[in-house]
């Protein structure tokens, strides 16, 4: 029923729009707009080369917005503005893939590739081959259909002859064209392709969710799937997917004088894709040599692979060869060995982290995976040398699987010397000595002692670390020894460091110390939101510190918010508000900040904002006629408001809709002003 409404009134509107004719000159600019947002989207996600900065960016971006609000008939679906998702579906339907979307037979080692090459070509009846190279991407194989340029649809593999529609995601991809650039394009293009996450979004995705207590994605891979087959796209829109596409799904018309599948990604390249780079060559010890440099240099990669493709190149050849059921014979993949080898344990200690976790680490024989030497490998938790039940003396399997961080994955019982010993827990921390305590319900042991030397150091370390205050040119061993030695006792002890202090220790030259003084006395001016997660406290890391830069607008006003006020932030749970509060109710932390501030530390706060609804904080209850709680959310959001889970004396709405609830009696008695839909809307 409020749907129907809301789809009348939204006739209504366009109908009463349409009696206007868009002016001419408003038509041309949205044109024009449209057509430079989208080549500097191209430059940007596909050619990584962009010429505008991203707040140019913005300001077209908002301009357009502007006057599509204005007038809705100008809205195009290859308007960039049409990449922020749209209403979640219930199901997804099924769309057919015009040829079924193959797979790939594998092959594990030289020799079978070698029968691979030899089967090609005694197929073809040519001793020589010319193969097409490319990366074999590990993320979700996707299909997206063109009609006359225009992105119209995109369907996942599924079981191959048809998938599932998942149109409204593919959009929000930045590198996926929704309209394809250039002239002499086709009426009709299936392209192929694998929709990724590279590892630094995943590793920012699974840190937030960690900091939300949200269960984490195991893979880049898995990530990236989730995030494409969500039926709420708005969610795929903040999930920053990339895409590289490997091929089409139906030939291109005869006027592209098409021969080769290289041929094919010129086209699309230049059609505006994000197009696999492709290797060729004929000799299968080039390609022998091409696979193992690529498997040592996968791990550094921004993205997972997880093998190398070989496909013929030539397409007449490809039909020559023909398919199989379930894969073509023309191509293979050959995939990487999952990097493990066995290791000797040497010796199991325990690490004291900045929070106070007590780390387990196996200390081992080093050992070569994947081109890089091994020598420590983290054991997580005690559950986890319980699981395994490692021992010292131990010969253990390790792997390096999609992330670089080598973990065990198995112990070789029948190598296990007759005299090993189960590894008992230490009780006191190797650091300060004092007793480990592990809380209620949690499975990570702690050292509470806040004098504790490790813990105090690791802050240091912390603070001068990339995503913190980024002061580069101290090094670890270095900011050890000045903590060992009292030196800096705490982390705004920094910015009083002398040359004198650095120059009392062996190994300290005058340049050396005039160079670290320089690069911390250079860093004295953060970003708000830099500022927090270097101050250390637990529960904040990167994505909380920005949130919260975002929702106070000066450290002042963070320090005095009550615990509810931070709780009341939607992101923040109940023991972040808490940690948090703690924090800057400590005398000690307070002592802290202040040094900061005498030192001449100045903290940078974001000044662009400017929304209509700057820093209010709103409360919503009751059911809204044209809003979906996400929706108001967004919407506030977008405004440079916040939404609030819950009344305090420091909301300053409450929004109430049709039958409100608790929120709405609590609003009465704290005296907090309340506003109807349509006061919110006139506001907004
Ligand atoms: S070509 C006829 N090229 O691997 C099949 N596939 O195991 C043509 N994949 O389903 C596929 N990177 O999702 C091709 N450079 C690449 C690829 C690639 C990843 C995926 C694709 C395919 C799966 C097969």
């Amino acid at each position: 029923m409020k749907k129907m409404l809301v789809i009348h009134l939204n006739l209504i509107k366009i109908l009463f729009m349409n009696l206007f004719e868009v002016p001419q000159d408003i038509k041309t600019e949205a044109k024009k707009l449209k057509e430079m947002l989208n080549e500097h989207s191209h430059r940007y996600y596909v050619l990584d080369d962009p010429v505008i900065t991203d707040e140019e960016y913005d300001i077209l971006f908002n301009k357009l917005k502007k006057i599509e609000d204005t007038y809705p008939m100008i809205r195009t679906p290859d308007s960039p503005t049409q990449r922020v998702g749209s209403e979640p579906l219930k199901a997804f339907k099924t769309i057919e893939h015009p040829s079924p979307m193959l797979s790939l037979d594998n092959v594990l080692n030289e020799e079978e590739f070698i029968a691979f090459h030899n089967r090609i070509s005694k197929g073809l009846e040519e001793d020589q081959v010319e193969y097409c190279l490319q990366e074999k991407y590990d993320g979700l194989a996707v299909e997206l259909i063109y009609e006359k340029g225009l992105l119209t649809k995109a369907s996942t593999r599924g079981n191959g002859v048809e998938g599932e529609d998942v149109t409204n995601n593919i959009k929000t991809i930045r590198a996926v064209p929704l309209k394809l650039l250039g002239e002499n394009i086709p009426s009709h293009l299936a392209v192929r392709g694998e929709v990724i996450m590279l590892k630094t979004d995943f590793h920012k995705l699974n840190n937030s969710y960690e900091e939300q207590g949200k269960k984490v994605f195991a893979n880049p891979r898995n990530a990236a799937a989730g995030s494409v087959r969500q039926l709420d796209s708005r969610i795929t829109a903040q999930r920053n997917l990339s895409i590289f596409i490997y091929g089409i799904g139906e030939s291109l018309p005869d006027r592209f004088n098409i021969v080769k599948s290289t041929d094919v990604f010129q086209y699309l390249k230049k059609w505006g894709f994000k197009i696999s780079n492709s290797i060729i060559s004929d000799d299968p010890k080039k390609i022998t040599k091409i696979y193992k440099d690529l498997e040592k240099k996968r791990l550094f990669l921004e993205y997972d692979i997880d093998g190398l493709v070989v496909k013929v190149n030539d397409l007449n050849k490809q039909k020559v060869l023909g398919e199989l059921s379930h894969s073509p014979r023309w191509a293979v993949a050959w995939k990487f060995k999952p990097s493990e080898t066995e290791a000797l344990v040497k010796k199991i200690i325990v690490q004291v982290g900045r929070t106070g976790a007590i780390t387990p680490v196996a200390l081992l024989n080093p050992v070569k995976l994947s081109g890089v030497t091994i020598s420590r490998v983290t054991l997580h938790n005690p559950d986890e040398i319980e699981r395994l039940d490692i021992r010292v003396g131990d010969t253990v399997i390790v792997q390096r699987a999609g992330d670089v961080i080598p973990k065990v994955i198995k112990i070789i019982k029948s190598m296990r010397p007759a005299d090993s010993k189960k590894f008992s827990f230490p009780e006191k921390c190797p650091s300060c000595n004092k007793k480990i305590v592990k809380p209620e319900g949690e499975i990570i042991p702690r050292c509470v002692n806040s004098e504790c030397p490790a813990i105090i150091s690791e802050n240091l370390i912390h603070f001068t670390s990339r995503a913190a205050m980024d002061i580069d040119g101290i090094g670890t061993e270095w900011i050890q020894k000045l903590a060992e030695n009292k030196i800096i006792k705490d982390i705004a002890d920094f910015y009083y460091l002398q040359e004198k202090d650095l120059l009392q220790f062996n190994r300290m030259g005058e340049k050396l110390a005039s160079n670290m003084i320089k690069a911390i006395q250079s860093r004295k001016e953060v970003a708000f939101s830099r500022f927090l997660n270097a101050l250390g406290i637990r529960y904040v890391g990167e994505n909380t510190a920005r949130i919260l830069s975002k929702y106070f607008h000066s450290l002042d006003e963070l320090i005095k918010a009550s615990q509810e006020e931070l709780t009341d932030i939607h992101e923040i749970g109940p023991k972040a508000g808490e940690s948090i509060y703690n924090f800057f109710n400590d005398t000690k932390n307070k002592a802290v900040i202040e040094k900061f501030i005498k030192a001449g530390v100045k903290i940078i706060y974001s000044v662009n904002i400017s929304g209509k609804l700057k820093g209010l904080r709103i409360c919503v209850t009751g059911s809204l006629k044209n809003y979906t709680r996400n929706e108001i959310k967004r919407k506030i959001e977008e405004n440079s408001g916040h939404f609030v889970d819950s009344v305090s004396k420091n909301t300053d709405f409450v929004l109430a809709g049709d039958n409100p609830g608790k929120k709405f009696e609590k609003a009465k008695k704290l005296n907090i002003k309340i506003i109807s839909e349509e006061d919110f809307n006139s506001m907004a």
